[in-house]
């Protein structure tokens, strides 16, 4: 039960294969690509108003109560609060499902919703009907990260947080949403790496910082209150999901000091400093010996105490249990109830502290006082958001609904994101971009040619699966010794990368490869390599294949990936994008141990570092690589670091 899934909302698939298109003047080639997005309606009975509290107009004796007052500062109304609460609605409010409490004429909230590239139905929080069938999906975000654009990055944020207030407002979504995953892709194989900015803490920080905001910060300017409360996640040390027999939920990260200061904390600091994030979420595994929901240094000692954080601190979902049964942290489940609370954890994802927290009490483990403590954090948290300001319909996001959802400017920036991202990594002179006018037939190979679900983050045809076992190899040759350009779409999907899903190789999934370079040297034209995946791939065959003359990574590019392709494929734009991670060749998987935490290199086990800062190994394609059409740009590379200073000083890199 983890909140972390990258699909927005199921789509119909069906099987298909090669297919040519045959072009007319006018029309742009793949644009068949658009794929215009069909959700499954889920008929779900929705009520189609929000939850909220203090409505003074159905209960006239709340304007009574202090908490009720929305004119009195935050503190003073959960104080006032949480003392007419009894023990038990208090622990009601230590978990994501919080229990109503009538007497008192507050409904029930679910702290659990997602919105990682776009609003998600992962979590408990969040729900499609027919009148919200489904939301935009922005691509994953380590391709917009690619983009290496604080602006997009914050744009992409705002667009998210209208559409679930937009939600909210019609009973669909809650108000706090366990996004953004700002751990460092460390490993290529990491399942999840798809889902964060990428290996760079400075990038990390950025895309922390500007996506938190976006979803946090109000129009009318208000500090105090938010849109919608956002969380950095998953804190920390947590980059490895299944490998060779170590998960997640087993796994002890041994960090050094150093790699914790300069890697693995900064995103989390920046988030909760300059971001002003509402919520950090503790992980699953351990780091140094201690689950990290359980550790009072990393949790009261360093996210309050040092960073100050205005806000609440969760656990991952099921973490407590997690504790008491993978890590065996404690013996009983109310030692790890009053382990998680005097370390600092405010609210559990889960029913642990609901149902342990009162025996916790009376046998002495934990003190009411730590209680109020947490359901205070939680309490100001949902009163910042407007949740005990009575009835929503006079509050300032109440004009959005169902028409705010997937408007066209939404679905232009999920386009406009995926280009920005897209990296061209290989461009023989001439092959890109293509001349429409040149190209009457254009062929669309591979399993992911027609690849709507994948292209969300975790589809597909020349193979009839990610493996291209199948692979329909004759057919494929034919039409691409027939067509004047061929475009492979190959890579991988979530059946590969995913969470709870690490690779081993990170060599092109099955058969893939043969199939490249059969249907290369059979193609007459120019051949457009297309490569979906959250990590990076060893293709150093393709680089060198003179016959393969672009290569393409689209990450997965959400829901308006196919029309960024064509944009990129028939110049409509120049790619900009730079990779965000370091390509290692497949060597490097056979030789490190995913469960390395270490960053910099070891001369005496032959551990050979991760990421640009400490590797110095071959590569198949480095960090920040990206080319351009334009001449200059395709020759020289401009350096992160550079990137960063152009955008906030507005000068050009020479
Ligand atoms: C691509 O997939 C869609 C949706 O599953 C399907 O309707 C369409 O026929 C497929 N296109 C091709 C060319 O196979
Ligand atoms: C959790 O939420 C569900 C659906 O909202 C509700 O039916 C259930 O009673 C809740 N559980 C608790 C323990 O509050
Ligand atoms: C960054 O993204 C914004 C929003 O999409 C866009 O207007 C701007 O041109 C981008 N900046 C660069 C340098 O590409
Ligand atoms: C509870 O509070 C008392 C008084 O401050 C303190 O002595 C005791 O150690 C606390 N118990 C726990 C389990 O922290
Ligand atoms: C990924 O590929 C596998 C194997 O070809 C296929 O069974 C699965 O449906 C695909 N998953 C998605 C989400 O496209
Ligand atoms: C990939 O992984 C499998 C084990 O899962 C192994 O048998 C195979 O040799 C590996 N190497 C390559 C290059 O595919």
């Amino acid at each position: 039960m983890s909140p972390l899934k990258t699909f927005v909302f199921p789509f119909i698939i069906r099987s298909s294969s090669i297919f040519v298109m045959a072009l007319n003047s006018r029309v742009l080639a793949l644009s068949i690509l658009l794929l215009v997005l069909s959700s499954q309606r889920k008929h779900v009975a929705s009520q189609n108003s929000p939850n909220f509290a203090c409505d003074l107009d159905q209960n006239p004796i709340l304007k009574n109560y202090a908490f009720c007052d929305s004119s009195l500062n935050v503190k003073t109304r959960a104080n006032d609060l949480v003392k007419r609460l009894t023990l038990e609605e208090k622990i009601g409010y230590l978990v994501n499902n919080a229990s109503s409490i009538d007497r008192l004429g507050i409904a029930e909230y679910n702290w659990w919703s997602e919105a990682l590239h776009g609003l998600s139905n992962t979590g408990r929080g969040t729900k499609f009907s027919n009148l919200v069938p489904g939301a935009t999906s922005f691509p994953q975000v380590i391709l917009t990260a690619a983009s290496f654009n604080k602006t997009l990055f914050k744009t992409i944020g705002k667009a998210v947080s209208t559409e679930a207030r937009a939600m909210y407002n019609v009973g669909l979504a809650g108000l706090t949403f366990w996004s953004p995953n700002v751990n460092i892709f460390r490993d290529p194989r990491w399942g999840r790496g798809q889902e964060t900015p990428g290996e760079d803490p400075t990038l990390t920080s950025k895309y922390a910082v500007a996506y938190v905001r976006g979803l946090q910060e109000r129009d009318d300017g208000d500090k105090n209150r938010l849109k919608v409360g956002a969380c950095c996640k998953h804190y920390t040390a947590y980059d490895m999901d299944n490998w060779k027999g170590n998960d997640r939920y087993h796994f002890d990260a041994e960090v050094t000091q150093q790699d914790m200061e300069d890697t693995f904390q900064p995103p989390f600091k920046s988030c909760v400093l300059d971001g002003n994030v509402a919520s950090v979420m503790c992980s699953y595994n351990k780091v140094n010996g201690k689950p990290t929901c359980g550790d009072p240094n990393l949790l009261k000692g360093i996210i309050r105490g040092q960073w100050n954080l205005n806000g609440y601190i969760s656990s991952d979902c099921d973490s407590l249990d997690v504790m008491l049964n993978s890590h065996h942290s404690a013996k009983t489940a109310e030692e790890v109830a009053a382990d998680a609370l005097n370390s600092g954890l405010d609210l559990n994802c889960g029913d642990s502290l609901r149902l342990h927290t009162l025996n916790a009490i009376k046998a002495g483990l934990v003190n009411e006082s730590v209680v109020d403590r947490a359901v205070s954090n939680n309490i100001e948290m949902l009163m910042r958001l407007g949740f005990f300001d009575g009835n929503p319909t006079k509050q300032i996001y109440w004009t959005l609904g169902p028409k705010d959802v997937c408007t066209p400017a939404n679905q232009e920036l999920a386009r406009e994101a995926a280009r920005q991202g897209i990296v061209l990594l290989k461009n023989k002179l001439g092959s890109l971009p293509l001349v429409p006018k040149t190209i009457k037939s254009l062929a669309v190979i591979g399993p992911n040619a027609n690849a709507t679900r994948a292209m969300l983050g975790g589809n597909y045809a020349g193979c009839n699966n990610v493996e291209c076992d199948i692979v329909q190899l004759d057919e494929a040759k034919k039409v691409a010794a027939t067509a004047d350009a061929v475009v492979l779409v190959m890579g991988s999907n979530s059946s590969i990368e995913d969470e709870t899903i690490d690779r081993i190789n990170i060599t092109l999934p099955g058969q893939q490869s043969a199939l490249i370079s059969e249907v290369a040297s059979a193609s007459k034209g120019p051949v457009i390599l297309v490569l979906m995946s959250g990590g990076g791939m060893d293709i150093r065959a393709a680089k060198k294949n003179s016959k393969i003359t672009s290569i393409l990574w689209v990450g997965f590019p959400g829901e308006a990936g196919g029309a960024a392709l064509a944009d990129i494929v028939f110049g409509r734009f120049n790619p900009s994008g730079r990779l965000p991670m370091t390509w290692y060749p497949q060597s490097f998987a056979e030789k490190v141990s995913m469960t390395n935490m270490n960053m910099r290199p070891d001369l005496a086990t032959g551990h050979p570092a991760y990421t640009y800062r400490f590797y110095k190994g071959e590569t198949v394609y480095p960090f920040g690589f990206g080319l351009s059409y334009s001449s200059h740009a395709s020759t020289v590379m401009i350096k992160p670091k550079e990137e960063w200073i152009k955008q906030e000083h507005g000068n050009l890199v020479p």
